[in-house]
């Protein structure tokens, strides 16, 4: 296959929702429908679940099958679909934020009775970073929920996002009776089904066709027919150009759990989404179409067993072909690589591939000399404009229990921050260890990391910080007077940038006063722009 018609037929996308939403639910039905698994309930048994949080070995088995199922693959109407697993678990929200990096397009999953929720607009605000295309999916309709008007309403204000309905509930709960396809003026019926694939389909001519009254009733095709007058009076009709540029979010509707309005989203995923973009870099934006490879790693799987301390890095492959077996340039480390082992990560099982085309995401089996973030060319040297951090929202200090095994902690907890699993700052003077997180699962799986697969001895002691900015000014006399003034609350990040650590949002409120000179930034990606 030539690298063009491979990146024609690729869609690399992510399911993200608030937990709890039906992402997990809905992943499943798509490889349902693309033949990729066979039955339910594989795809959920890999999900982190809720009560996992005391129990570390469930959490690491669990983390072993994840990386199975990193990337699920499936042939569908001559496309080949790449989805990349984002967890669903709210402390694993740092993960998602870099997959979402990898990935093209998303599909946003909501719970109609709960309409947006606070998940949901965090993760809208890292599409938003990039300009994702989303599309999104309103599920549970089976279930009594919000009403559609008013959930568009919502997704728009609380998203930032102007919305297109492509399809259209017939009622709700115990009274839904199917969707109209506002596209293709069809109607699929409802039927709670919770294996089949099959949806009965009827195509009408236009929607005041009567046939509607008989198969609806009377009353809810009215109702339709006047919603659907109301919907073309609102919104603009559907341009692709906005669905790509980030700027309008088409919707559908539908019952994951009873495999309904599945279809009719992956018929329009594969109708509008976009085939594998390219990304920025240091030196400016690489197409797909460049004829040289070129890739990131947007997140790094320790091994399971603790006797192999070997990592898989996961390789979003942006231009070019990559081989098996060829010399790539490490460009951070400027060392040349290659990879006898390169897997793609299908729902079914692991495979050695000898080839990969834009889109496709590969894992390097690695040794320690990856980063999140890191880049691999055929040669040149620019970088990707890297994958940001986020403030953390809870901060311990890493203290060490024995001085003997001061080498083992340090090491740990160096790949531990390469892997991603949470952000470290070092306070001066005194190098006290802090480490930030999103949530406090990633303490105990750090604990359990650092002791069994080190052999270190340490312990966490909670610190009272809200938040971690960046911060950055031109005016250095401003910077010194401030370092000053705040000495106790001053960190350096890994890579020595500055770090302010505000106990309160009020303390961070007086300090951006108090310093207009200066910029705090909540995310890490003030550098790429310094990078240019
Ligand atoms: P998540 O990955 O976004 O966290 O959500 P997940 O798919 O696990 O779904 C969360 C719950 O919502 C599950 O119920 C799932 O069955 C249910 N669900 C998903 N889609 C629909 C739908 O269209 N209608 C209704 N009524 N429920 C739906 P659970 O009780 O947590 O798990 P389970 O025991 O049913 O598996």
């Amino acid at each position: 296959m030539n690298t063009q018609e491979a990146i024609s037929k690729r869609r690399t996308f992510g399911i993200i929702s608030h937990p709890d939403a039906g992402k997990t639910t809905l992943t499943e039905k798509l490889l349902l429908f693309g033949g990729a698994i066979q039955t339910a309930g594989a795809v959920k048994n890999n999900k982190i679940k809720k009560t996992a949080t005391s129990d570390f070995m469930e959490i690491e088995k669990q983390r072993g099958i994840s990386v199975a199922t990193s990337v699920m693959a499936f042939e569908y109407k001559g496309k080949q679909i790449n989805i990349l697993d984002t967890p669903g678990h709210k402390d694993f929200a740092e993960d998602t934020y870099r997959t979402l990096t990898a990935v093209d397009s998303v599909i946003l999953v909501i719970d109609c009775a709960n309409g947006v929720e606070s998940q949901t607009e965090k993760l809208m605000e890292v599409c938003r970073m990039r300009d994702t295309p989303v599309i999104v999916f309103i599920n549970k309709l089976d279930r009594y929920g919000i009403d559609p008007f008013d959930l568009l309403d919502e997704i728009e204000e609380k998203l930032n996002i102007r919305v297109c309905p492509l399809a259209w509930p017939i009622g709700m709960g115990d009274e839904f009776q199917g969707v109209y396809n506002i596209y293709e003026k069809s109607l699929s019926l409802f039927q709670a089904n919770k294996t089949s694939i099959s949806e009965e389909l009827v195509k009408f001519d236009n929607i005041d066709d009567p046939n509607l009254d008989e198969i609806v009733g009377e009353k809810a095709a009215n109702e339709l027919r006047e919603e659907i007058a109301l919907i073309e009076g609102v919104y603009d009709t559907f341009q692709r150009e906005d669905y790509l540029s980030g700027e309008v979010a088409p919707v559908f509707f539908g019952s994951a759990v009873n495999n309904f309005g599945v279809k009719e989203l992956l018929n329009g995923f594969i109708e509008i989404s976009p085939a594998p973009i390219g990304r920025t870099t240091n030196q400016g934006y690489i197409a797909p179409e460049e004829e040289k490879f070129s890739g990131f790693v947007f997140k790094i799987h320790a091994n399971l067993d603790p006797n192999h301390r070997d990592r898989i890095a996961f390789l979003r492959i942006v231009s070019g072909k990559f081989e098996r077996n060829k010399f790539y340039k490490h460009v951070r480390l400027d060392k040349k690589l290659k990879f006898p082992n390169p897997t793609s990560f299908m729902a079914k099982d692991k495979s050695v591939i000898d080839e990969a085309f834009p889109g496709d995401v590969v894992g390097l089996y690695d040794t320690g000399n990856f980063k999140i973030g890191d880049t691999l060319t055929e040669g040149a040297d620019f970088l990707f404009a890297g994958i940001p951090s986020f403030s953390p929202e809870i901060f311990q200090e890493l203290r060490n229990d024995d001085p003997m095994k001061s080498k083992q902690l340090d090491k740990g907890i160096r790949q531990l921050i390469d892997e991603g699993v949470a952000q470290l700052f070092i306070q001066e003077p005194g190098s006290r260890k802090i480490v930030g997180t999103v949530g406090q699962l990633q303490f105990d799986v750090i604990l359990y990391r650092l002791t069994h697969e080190y052999g270190a001895k340490c312990s966490f002691t909670p610190l009272p910080y809200h938040k971690a900015c960046w911060v950055t000014g031109e005016d250095k006399q401003a910077l010194e007077t401030f370092k000053r003034a705040k000495t106790g609350n001053l960190a350096n990040d890994k890579e020595g940038n500055l770090v302010f650590l505000a106990e309160t949002p009020f303390l961070l409120e007086m300090a951006e006063r108090d310093y207009p000179d200066l910029t705090f930034h909540k995310t890490s990606d003030f550098k790429l722009k310094q990078k240019g």
